[in-house]
């Protein structure tokens, strides 16, 4: 995939999209904020899908010890976060990595983030996806997902993207500009995120069918 056609996926990074882009950025502030007050020291942050970057630059702003790991399974986009991530390039790993299956990055993690990513997977792939993630955290470490959300009531799914449409003219009608299944609900990320052992959990930010989900691990989880 050229780097041209990797910018088509992206539908929120293309000229004049800015409102949705800066709309975006607070979930992203939001969440690095919660996690340098509760993990100053914090030392290794992995940012899977990262595509462009959105949301590795945010944490490695806010906790200056941490390394940070650009993951993702398409190297076009690892040309795009070079640039977007210069100024930390020396604090910064690209791996390309699938979120299916993360035996080959490293860990113990304080931070697994992601950001419009996990509605690639199916139901079955984002309770791997989470449990994985537990199992590759430091306790007292955190889940963070950005992603878009399926209403489950249809009217509801009707109603919030119409909203949005008509609120923010440049956002995507749909679920995208991408043929992708029908991202889960909220409540099955939640409780994707429980069954994968986190009982530490909320949806900090909320704007239409986008959800932010963090999740801390337990101290004494196994
Ligand atoms: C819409 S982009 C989001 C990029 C960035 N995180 C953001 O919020 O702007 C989706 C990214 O997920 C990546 N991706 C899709 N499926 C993936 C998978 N199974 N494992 C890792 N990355 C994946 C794509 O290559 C792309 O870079």
């Amino acid at each position: 995939m050229s780097i041209e056609q990797s910018r088509d996926l992206l539908p929120r990074h293309g000229a004049g999209q800015e409102p949705l882009h800066d709309l975006l950025d607070l979930p992203c502030a939001i969440a690095a904020e919660i996690v340098a007050a509760d993990r100053p020291d914090s030392r290794l942050v992995i940012d899977i899908g990262s595509g462009p970057d959105t949301v590795l630059h945010r944490f490695l702003a806010a906790l200056p010890d941490a390394r940070g790991v650009w993951a993702d399974v398409s190297s076009a986009m690892a040309a795009l976060a070079r640039d977007r991530l210069a100024s930390y390039a020396p604090r910064v790993d690209f791996q390309l990595a699938d979120m299916t299956d993360m035996r080959g990055l490293p860990f113990p993690a304080d931070v697994i983030a992601s950001s419009h990513a996990s509605h690639h997977l199916s139901p079955r792939q984002l309770r791997q996806f989470y449990a994985e993630a537990h199992a590759r955290l430091v306790p007292g470490g955190w889940l963070v997902n950005l992603d878009h959300t399926y209403s489950a009531s249809a009217e509801w799914d009707r109603r919030l993207r119409a909203a949005r449409t008509a609120l923010i003219p440049l956002a995507p009608a749909g679920h995208g500009s991408h043929d992708i299944a029908t991202p889960p609900t909220a409540a099955e990320h939640l409780g994707a995120l429980r069954a994968a052992g986190f009982t530490d959990l909320d949806v900090p930010w909320r704007v239409f069918p986008t959800c932010l989900f963090m999740a801390r691990r337990g101290e004494r989880d196994g």
